[in-house]
């Protein structure tokens, strides 16, 4: 198994002021990570933050990928645009995108695919809203969602990092347990090394209101090998502490 990885989604929050305070907050009391480290910033800050985090030991993240190469796609931003700005991961279909941008599962695996091509990681969010679960569609959700991600991509999966991130769990204060949490990253694991004979070595993180107070609890979970963190990565304090927790 690889080291974990601690990832922040800044989602749509910063600004040059607020970014540069923030990523040196971090940087400052970072030291040498036991873990990797990583922020998806908004497309527009990838250059600043680019600068900011030259020969340091976080990697830089995207929030968005197009699914295609490059021409008549007003607004979009290629894989190979990303790469110019030094970018090692880029989120895909994180359930805000699906939910308000209507992404589908198929264009998420368009996109992975884009992103595997350029060579850049893609964090692929997965994850059932509230309703799903409480109809006990968890498991057949999020399968459906991976799956549509190993068919477009094969072998390549083993490429990947998978981040399970219950959509009744963003931005609510409210967690899934570790043991809920657990139970869903197992399920993902097995369908992983159905497709993969190198499944053992992807990463899958967990995602939705992780935070400085139970990322040590989550982060002891066998199958759960890092976070995406929302808030708590806009807080360089919590941030740094979800880092030490994944130790
Ligand atoms: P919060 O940590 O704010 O709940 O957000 C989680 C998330 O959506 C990360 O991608």
């Amino acid at each position: 198994m690889k080291r974990k990885l601690i990832a922040g989604n800044w989602k749509m929050n910063g600004s040059l002021a607020a970014n540069e305070q923030l990523l040196k907050a971090i940087l400052a009391g970072l030291g040498q990570p036991v873990c990797q480290v990583a922020v998806g910033v908004p497309a527009i800050y990838l250059s600043q933050c680019q600068t900011l985090l030259a020969g340091s030991a976080i990697e830089l993240g995207a929030q968005d990928i197009s699914a295609h190469e490059s021409g008549a796609y007003t607004g979009e931003i290629s894989g190979v645009m990303l790469k110019e700005f030094g970018v090692r991961y880029v989120i895909a279909g994180h359930s805000e995108r699906r939910q308000y941008h209507g992404e589908t599962d198929e264009l998420v695996a368009a996109k992975v695919q884009r992103a595997l091509g350029c060579g850049i990681t893609p964090i692929v969010c997965v994850g059932e809203t509230l309703a799903e679960r409480e109809a006990g569609k968890t498991d057949e959700v999020v399968k459906r969602q991976l799956a549509a991600v190993i068919h477009a991509n094969g072998h390549c999966i083993s490429e990947i990092v998978v981040a399970y991130e219950p959509v009744w769990a963003i931005g609510t204060g409210k967690t899934a347990t570790p043991d809920q949490a657990q139970q869903v990253h197992a399920v993902l694991r097995a369908q992983l090394k159905a497709a993969s004979a190198n499944a053992d070595r992807i990463q899958i993180l967990y995602g939705g209101s992780m935070n400085a107070a139970n990322a040590s609890a989550l982060l002891a979970q066998p199958d759960i090998n890092g976070g995406l963190i929302g808030g708590a990565a806009l807080k360089a304090q919590d941030f740094l502490t979800i880092i030490a927790a994944a130790a």
